[in-house]
């Protein structure tokens, strides 16, 4: 699966969103979460974010790597949709995320 990490929070450009063949890439309050299961790997969506958030699971970044858990973890109580446009954007986010200061930019 591709992963979401720390650079978009507070951020949410979505471009990644409109290259996303499953629609698997879901909205939270202050990130995006792509779904580990729907995830096909296609890779569309990493070449495409401003701020470079998107990565390969292999090659998430040592310092964010927690971000891998709270991809999958987001998921947890949500299960699997099938596709995030008809659910709309989600009103919270993973722990790790939710604990973090806010952002400028
Ligand atoms: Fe976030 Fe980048 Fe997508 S900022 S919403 S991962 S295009
Ligand atoms: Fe979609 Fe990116 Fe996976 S475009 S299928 S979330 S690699």
């Amino acid at each position: 699966t591709y992963v979401i990490a720390l650079p978009c929070v507070d951020v949410k450009d979505r471009a990644c969103i409109d290259e996303c063949p499953v629609d698997c890439i879901y909205e939270g309050e202050r990130t995006l979460y792509i779904h580990p299961d729907e995830c096909v790997d296609c890779g569309a969506c990493e070449p495409v974010c401003p701020v470079e958030a998107i990565y390969y699971e292999d090659d998430v970044p040592d310092e964010w790597a927690d971000y891998y858990t709270a991809n999958v973890e987001f998921f947890s109580e949500i299960g699997s949709p099938g596709g995030a446009a008809k659910v709309g954007p989600y009103a919270f986010d993973h722990a790790l995320v939710s604990a973090l200061p806010p952002r400028g930019g």
